[in-house]
């Protein structure tokens, strides 16, 4: 009895085993040994876990990003105009399945989290602020929210977006790739948008640079190391857009014209960061009063997303 058992066993595990062999025999004659090794591993794993070969130009043929948007705060729980501008332009120009503010907190506060926390879809997780990296002491908030996003992909994927980044249009064409960033030429790759299937190698290759972790230099491990020391050798590794996710510096762009032509962006990060700004542009705090009547093209971003249209708002007194 236990050997007729056995031998079944035996019967199924050989049956399966010829059936892989045929497989890799059959995508032998199209694929190297690498891309092979990959195309079983991944059908064993039941998802891809090795992107071996993949085509960073025209993607897969379906959508492997999931449609999830992560922001992450840490520190500052005390929602801004511009964030709840941007938190609403993600709802409403990307549609996603759900949007997940990864906070050290459990809720935010102020006038402009009370008008979208009821939004269907949307979460607050609880994270602890990363501290440390490869035994090193992360010696700002921002190192730690660098770290906080490569940690969210890693173990989930998805459309990983800086609390003023205002999506325009949807990113679902790039949710096809193992990975897509916004590299402007002769810049390091920006920060500010970043989509990932949670297995994608350059976010490994990423997170393990900080191995070399600089504190004192608050650019150096979030962008100038892995373009210089990854990606400049490896430009496959990511689909690389250079101008449709607003990651430069468009603060003149923003805040010192009134131009139309923003609708040709997919996303578009809104720095109101005083080393971005021009001295002759409106430095004080945006509210939804004075957005009303600004003549700029964020007055234009802004109202689309409170009013539904991009005029002027004419003041009833
Ligand atoms: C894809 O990778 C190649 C290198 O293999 C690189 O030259 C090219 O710019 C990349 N394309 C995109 C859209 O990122
Ligand atoms: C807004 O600015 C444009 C120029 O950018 C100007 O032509 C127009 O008159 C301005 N509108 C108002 C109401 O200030
Ligand atoms: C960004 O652009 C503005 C306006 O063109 C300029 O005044 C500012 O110095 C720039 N900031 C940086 C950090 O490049």
């Amino acid at each position: 009895m236990i050997f007729y058992r056995r031998f079944n066993v035996c019967r199924y595990y050989s049956v399966v085993i010829i059936f892989i062999l045929m497989c890799s025999l059959f995508i032998s004659f199209w694929f190297p040994f690498s891309v092979q090794f990959a195309i079983v591993h991944n059908f064993l794993a039941g998802e891809i876990v090795d992107f071996t070969g993949a085509d960073n130009e025209t993607g897969f043929d379906t959508f492997i990003i999931p449609n999830v948007v992560h922001f992450v705060r840490l520190e500052n729980h005390q929602m801004n105009f511009v964030d709840m501008i941007s938190l609403k332009a993600a709802f409403l120009h990307q549609s996603p399945e759900k949007v997940v503010i990864h906070c050290d907190c459990h809720t935010l506060h102020g006038k402009y989290w009370e008008m979208v926390k009821d939004l269907p879809g949307l979460e607050i997780k609880f994270i602890h602020k990363p501290t440390h990296v490869f035994g090193q002491k992360l010696s700002s908030v921002h190192h730690a929210s660098d770290i906080a996003r490569l940690k969210i992909l890693m173990s989930e994927g998805g459309i990983f977006l800086e609390n003023d980044v205002y999506i325009v249009k949807p990113l679902d064409s790039f949710l096809k790739f193992e990975m897509a960033i916004g590299w402007p030429p002769d810049q390091p790759l920006g920060t500010q948008v970043i989509l990932a299937h949670k297995n994608a190698r350059f976010l490994k290759l990423w997170y393990q640079s900080y191995k070399y972790y600089k504190p004192d230099r608050l650019y150096y491990n979030a962008g100038e190391l892995p373009t210089q020391m990854i990606l400049r050798k490896q430009p496959n590794l990511v689909h690389r857009v250079p101008y449709e996710f607003g990651v430069r510096n468009l603060s003149y762009f923003l805040y010192g014209v009134h131009r139309t032509d923003w609708e040709n962006f997919h996303a578009i990060h809104l720095s109101r960061n005083k080393a971005h700004l021009a001295s002759n542009v409106m430095r004080e705090e945006f509210d939804e009063e004075n957005i009303k009547t600004y003549n700029k093209t964020f007055g234009d971003m802004a109202r689309l997303v409170l009013f539904g249209k991009t005029q002027m708002v004419v003041k009833s007194n």
